[in-house]
């Protein structure tokens, strides 16, 4: 075991255990874990196998937040969604305890079904199954229906 990169890996400093086989969400910013969960529909209450680790120290962020999924490999398009609140995501797909995969999460021009409109007159809100759609911009989301632009407090659309 190394000294190099975050602390967590450090012996007297594990505080999440290693997974077998499954998906390592690393970088998030501190304190948005649950968002983290929340965007991709995982509550736990599907018998999911789920670690989470809140506000850790960490090099690269002042402190960071650390989500593994067990059994389950998370696509791109399925994490990239993660970009608006986790923009320094690192995602590792492990298998038999190894990191096979580690790539970043990239932000995607459109978002679909995942976030939900402020505007309580948006089509997209009433009783009507219309699924909710933003378009990414350089510094928000914009709601394709009715143009409502959100910049800061994205994390506050997020269905749950
Ligand atoms: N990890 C895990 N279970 C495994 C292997 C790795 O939970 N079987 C976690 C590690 O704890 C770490 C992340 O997956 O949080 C990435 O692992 P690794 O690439 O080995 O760590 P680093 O080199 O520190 O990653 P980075 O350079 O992305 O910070
Ligand atoms: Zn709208």
């Amino acid at each position: 075991m190394s000294n190099e990169g975050d602390n967590e890996d450090v012996d007297h400093e594990l505080r999440v255990s290693k997974i077998r086989d499954g998906t390592v969400i690393d970088h998030v910013r501190g304190g948005q874990a649950l968002n983290v969960l929340a965007i991709l529909g995982i509550d736990g209450s599907k018998g999911e196998e789920l670690s989470i680790g809140m506000n850790v120290p960490s090099d690269r962020l002042a402190r960071k937040d650390i989500v593994k999924v067990e059994g389950r490999e998370l696509s791109q398009d399925e994490v990239d969604v993660l970009s608006l609140i986790a923009p320094d995501a690192t995602i590792n797909i492990v298998r038999d305890y190894d990191v096979e995969e580690k790539h970043r999460v990239e932000r995607p021009d459109v978002v679909e079904g995942v976030l939900s409109c402020p505007n309580a007159a948006c089509i997209t809100t009433g009783n009507e199954p219309v699924t909710s759609r933003f378009t990414v911009l350089e510094d928000g989301v914009r709601c394709s229906y009715c143009e409502t632009i959100v910049r800061e407090e994205i994390a506050s659309l997020i269905d749950t």
